[in-house]
């Protein structure tokens, strides 16, 4: 099909590693066609979308910045309406908001005053944070995870799957013991779409009863004798991926949909500053977040210096990073994967529990945007992490975990290099479980 819009025009998946291009009007694609069952270092990132940034009024971003979505490109390419999209948008919003007491809006970012101060930052200069945690289910997962669904919902609408009806839906499947996994269940409630959460044995009784009551089917994971290295949550989760079910997951490896909502954070920040950003400092765990904040920053036209931040107890992005300049640039290092990317060698342990992800699976995409602005990754000092909780808690009014807050731990660390009008974001992003 000819694109016949430039709206149309940006809708296309690029794999990061082989690069090849994946049409959107092939049918439940969630990942690169050249992933093999030995290969599975691929990753799938949006073409660039339409620019300038445009967002139309309205409190929900899914709905301000639907143009720019590239679910809503692929609802318009297999033939949904303008007006069949935006319902599709806005009924299953509702359906949330009845599950959780809200439904997505565009969360606030404010300078934080006194943060500031006891940071040392002039009048002029001054850290803004974006209050994450009280968005759907307590975190920025959903915004991430909202996309994939709207992908399943708009290919039911289309008639582009392959069950005839709803009591044939394959199940949705996350391996996740914290935000993600509560995201999901989340969602997964509002529509009545089953979900099995595979968790390790470590997981909290308060993420377990949380899942429970959201009517999930929770799967705790040991480590097999024959397990191949790596989280053996992720290895249940793909052979039920391989047995038929939905990837809802937030790691675009497993399922690149999730980097097209997570976008609608950037986008916000970008709509809602009125003035240069100098710095973000993003918390990286599996690094969808940090990558759809630089993506977003990238359509929109604004360039703060992008710092991934992670914790000395597991940094393997740190490490790619390094590695990537050292054999060429930091920049499209995805031929690369095997050289610059591998599974951190020891027990990951940190009081910022939800970024210990072993493997950094967005990574490339987020070295990208780091070389793009002048950025680079910080390993913040588990003194700096517990730092910063506790300063996010005594000098702002925002309930954030030790895992939300660790953008700050970086924030900390590189103190010393900023000068004090320096104009630098955050993004809280958690709630106190
Ligand atoms: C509150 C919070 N912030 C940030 C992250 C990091 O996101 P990502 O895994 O996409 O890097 C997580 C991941 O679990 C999280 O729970
Ligand atoms: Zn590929």
């Amino acid at each position: 099909m000819t694109p016949t819009s430039p709206h149309i025009l940006g809708a296309e998946f690029v794999c990061a590693v082989c690069h090849v291009v994946v049409d959107l009007d092939a049918t439940l694609v969630f990942g690169c066609p050249h992933v093999t069952d030995t290969d599975k270092q691929h990753v799938l990132h949006i073409r660039e979308a339409i620019r300038p940034l445009r967002p139309v009024a309205d409190s929900n971003p899914f709905l301000s910045f639907r143009k720019h979505l590239t679910v809503d490109a692929f609802g318009a390419r297999v033939g949904l309406a303008e007006q069949e999209r935006i319902n599709i948008i806005s009924a299953t919003n509702k359906q949330i908001e009845q599950i959780c007491g809200t439904g997505f809006i565009s969360t606030p970012i404010t300078r934080q005053d006194r943060l500031s101060d006891a940071l040392g930052f002039s009048a002029l200069g001054g850290v803004w944070v974006k209050d994450e945690t009280h968005n759907v289910a307590g975190s920025q997962k959903a915004r991430h995870l909202f996309s994939t669904l709207l992908y399943l919902l708009m290919s039911e609408h289309a008639s582009r799957v392959p069950w005839a009806s709803q009591a044939q839906r394959p199940g949705l499947a996350i391996a996740s013991c914290g935000n993600a996994a509560i995201a999901a269940a989340t969602l997964a409630r509002a529509v009545q779409w089953p979900i099995t959460v595979f968790v390790p044995e470590s997981a909290s009784h308060t993420v377990l009863a949380t899942l429970q009551s959201l009517g999930a089917t929770v799967q705790e994971c040991r480590r097999q004798q024959d397990d191949a290295p790596g989280d053996p949550c992720i290895h249940r989760f793909r052979e039920a991926v391989a047995g038929g079910a939905i990837p809802f997951s937030v790691q675009g490896t497993e399922n690149a949909w999730c980097l097209d909502g997570g976008r609608t954070i950037g986008w916000e920040i970008a709509t809602d500053l009125d003035f240069v950003l100098d710095r973000i400092y993003v918390q990286v765990g599996g690094g969808a977040f940090a990558s759809c904040v630089g993506s977003a920053f990238k359509t929109s036209g604004i360039h703060p210096r992008l710092h991934a931040v992670q914790t000395s107890g597991c940094a393997p992005l740190s490490r790619a990073w390094d590695v990537a300049i050292e054999n060429g640039s930091a920049r499209d290092a995805g031929a690369r994967w095997h050289e610059c990317m591998w599974p951190w060698e020891q027990e990951p342990s940190s009081l910022a529990d939800g970024i210990l992800d072993d493997e950094t699976y967005d990574w490339i995409s987020v070295l990208n945007a780091m070389a793009d602005t002048g950025g680079h990754p910080i390993v913040a000092a588990e003194s700096d992490v517990v730092r910063a909780h506790e300063m996010a808690h005594e000098y702002t009014d925002i309930d954030v975990s030790p895992t939300g807050a660790a953008g700050l731990a970086g924030l900390i660390q590189n103190r010393s290099l900023l000068a004090d009008n320096e104009r630098v974001a955050l993004i809280f992003s958690g709630v106190t479980r």
